[in-house]
């Protein structure tokens, strides 16, 4: 057994059966002067440390002043492409929007040609090597999609490179089949061919060969409509594949309200909100996911997450880390922007980070938490005063040490 003790601020602590929603968020359960204990890989045992009793401890580690909380669980991301998209950047920069951009064979449809000319071992490569740098910057659990390939075969390859992730860390990895991540050129006249093709190919073998968990479709104008994600979503949910929708990043065109009826775990994106789009989530368990990095990327508007936080609703936020429009991986980053650009406090950016990511990727039973028998997917902080310090210095994480499964690494 391993013996954290003198642990200045323990948080995400207790049980949680629901993502925190609402003013819960902000009353982010912690404990201060704490110990945590450890075994077989799990979180034994945790409290105050004037309740700390003799437990059978192979390793103490001290922690005075220093902060515990889970690891970042991230539970969008498009991980796996074959190239940077930097000149896209540039164009941006001299007045070109993300929509024109993709309108002229850059977007999606550039990272699509890419990926489909790389083979599948130098795909995984560069695919790990990102993973490996998440993990030493607290990522401890991730979301990756598949939607750079839209083809059976390059999408499958995709699918692979995710699989033998999961294999290789040691860390919850879900995958995401986003076929529906845009039109490819070859169906641009005929796309009720491409819808076809998703719908009667694609789900099914992937979802026999178990290579994904999720269903994604953009839902957008210019990329898939409402009634689209609705077919595609509809086949998904017959195979297992439970929703998690890129909705309301341009326009509010009604995805909302359908995701919401199709019981998605998750919508994602959300820069532009209607009232009707917030009463849709009010009636329904769908979680609301913010993507702050893609704001500050693309300069579009920030998701009005006091608004969604405000109604009652729950929050996560995650990094979107892609070629286009978010290319950074870095939750600390977003737990800053999270404060600082959609206007939540350090608790609720914490939990929104950790316990409701982990809602909004379907694992809060394993991970996202401090609570017995979960995962010890952890992090150490430096010496801090408080966790507001965690969002506060920005741009640079602030962890000693992590800790997967038990184990520092
Ligand atoms: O979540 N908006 C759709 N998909 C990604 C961007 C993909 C890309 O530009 O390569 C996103 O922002
Ligand atoms: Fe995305």
């Amino acid at each position: 057994m391993k013996l954290i003790t003198n642990i200045h601020q323990l948080l995400v602590t207790g049980e949680f059966l629901k993502p925190l929603a609402g003013k819960e968020m902000h009353e982010l359960p912690y404990i201060e002067n704490a110990f945590l204990a450890i075994e077989d890989g799990l979180i034994y045992e945790f409290g105050k440390m004037e309740d700390l009793h003799p437990l059978a401890v192979a390793e103490v580690i001290d922690a005075t002043g220093q902060i515990v909380l889970p690891l970042w669980c991230d539970s969008h991301t498009h991980l796996v492409y074959a190239a940077d998209r930097e000149d896209e950047f540039v164009d941006r920069i001299k007045g070109l929007t993300y929509q024109e951009i993709a309108q002229k064979g850059g977007g999606i449809l550039n990272s699509a040609k890419r990926l489909r000319e790389m083979d599948i071992d130098t795909l995984y490569e560069d695919a790990a090597k990102r993973l490996e740098s998440l993990i030493a910057m607290g990522t401890g659990a991730i979301e990756i999609k598949s939607g750079y390939g839209l083809t059976v075969s390059s999408e499958r390859k995709m699918l692979e490179v995710i699989a033998r992730l999961k294999e290789n860390f040691d860390i919850p990895i879900k995958a995401t089949l986003l076929a529906a991540h845009a039109i490819p050129e070859l169906y641009k006249d005929r796309r009720e061919d491409y819808i076809k093709l998703i719908v009667e190919e694609m789900i099914p073998a992937f979802a026999k060969a178990n290579l994904c968990d999720f269903i994604d479709v953009f839902c957008e104008s210019g990329y898939f409509t409402v009634a689209e994600m609705e077919t595609i979503l509809t086949e998904g949910k017959k195979h297992g594949l439970q929703p998690k929708v890129h909705v309301n990043q341009f326009n509010s065109i009604g995805g909302i309200a359908k995701a919401v009826e199709h019981k998605a775990v998750s919508v994602d994106h959300l820069e532009e909100l209607t009232e009707a789009d917030i009463i849709a989530l009010q009636n329904g368990t769908t979680i609301p996911v913010a993507l702050p990095g893609c704001s500050f990327f693309l300069g579009i508007p920030y998701t009005l997450a006091r608004k969604l936080i405000d109604a009652g609703l729950p929050l996560a936020i995650a990094t979107d880390y892609n070629p286009g429009s978010s290319p950074s991986g870095n939750m600390n980053f977003i737990v800053s922007q999270a404060c600082v650009n959609l206007r939540l406090t350090p608790q609720e950016a914490i939990a929104a980070a950790t316990i409701n990511g982990a809602f909004a990727m379907g694992i809060a039973t394993e991970t996202g938490s401090i609570t017995k028998q979960k995962k010890a997917n952890i992090m150490i902080t430096q010496p801090l005063n408080s966790f507001n310090a965690i969002p506060y210095r920005f741009g640079n994480p602030q962890i000693d040490k992590i800790m997967i499964n038990g184990e520092f690494i």
